[in-house]
């Protein structure tokens, strides 16, 4: 797992928006896996400004998103399908038959889970896979005590995420207004993703991120199974960082890596 710690907001918007450029400009027809929420926010208006000012081409990329809360239909200005029409789809030029958030209104949402599981497969898989992190340690809704095997299907949300999800987008003290139930990818869909971004910014996040990334890997804090895939990223800010054991290192490995590739060009006779 590689730890980015960039000095602000801004910077980690700017980190993660140029790895999830540079995934485009490598293979224009990615499959992307996207997630909502507070953190991507600024990620997103950075992709928006690339696809404005660079043409940055979205036209053969998919795209999955991670979550949708289940009763609420696309047009509700809360829901995900909403958030990323806001937010990125309606910005850039991405095919719209080309992008998949889950469907909160699905009449059989088992059977809506396993078709979506297949429309992911069918697709190749997701290339590049975005999360943000709960409180808890959640990623995407896959609360504490999910199945790190876990596939789409539908979760109830913990107490502190329908708090959490109230304090940001429905307004404090709204927690009756949040949907209680999501249909979401489950931590085995995930870690089927080729790569893993987890960004995440603020004191708030920083006691989970020192246990998902320096912590065991359990259930009962889901992000942890970033460790055990292979190609996993991880940027965070200062603040979110505060508490790791060993930032020193990761900002050490983070500045060595130009000098790394000279080396790899040098073995390789470049
Ligand atoms: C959203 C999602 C969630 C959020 C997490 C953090 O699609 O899957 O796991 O990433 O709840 O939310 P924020 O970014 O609002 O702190």
């Amino acid at each position: 797992m590689e730890v980015i710690i960039a000095k602000d907001r801004a910077e980690l918007a700017e980190v993660a928006a140029g790895i999830i450029r540079e995934q485009i400009l490598r293979k224009p027809n990615s499959v992307l896996g996207l997630a909502t929420g507070s953190t991507p926010e600024e990620t997103y208006a950075r992709l928006v400004k690339y696809h404005k000012e660079e043409g940055l081409d979205f036209s053969k990329i998919t795209t999955f998103n991670l979550d949708e809360y289940i009763g609420l239909p696309p047009s509700h200005d809360q829901s995900y399908h909403y958030f990323m029409a806001d937010r990125l789809f309606k910005h850039v030029n991405v095919n719209p038959e080309n992008v998949h958030v889950p469907m909160g209104m699905a009449p059989d949402p088992a059977a809506f889970c396993e078709w979506y599981e297949d429309e992911m497969e069918k697709a190749g898989g997701v290339d590049l896979q975005l999360l943000g992190i709960g409180g808890d340690g959640h990623i995407a809704f896959n609360e504490p005590g999910s199945s790190l095997a876990s596939r789409t299907r539908v979760k109830t949300l913990t107490e502190q995420t329908i708090k959490d999800n109230a304090d940001l987008f429905f307004g404090k003290g709204q927690e009756h207004l949040v949907p209680k139930f999501a249909i979401t990818m489950g931590v085995g869909t995930i870690l089927e993703a080729k790569k893993l971004l987890l960004i995440a910014y603020g004191k708030r996040k920083a006691g989970i991120v020192k246990k998902f990334v320096e912590g065991p890997v359990t259930s009962q804090v889901t992000a942890s199974a970033l460790q055990l895939h292979p190609d996993s990223i991880v940027v965070i800010d200062n603040e979110a960082a505060a508490e790791l054991e060993h930032k020193d290192y990761y900002k050490w490995v983070y500045s060595q890596k130009g000098e790394l590739q000279k080396v790899l060009d040098r073995l390789a006779g470049n």
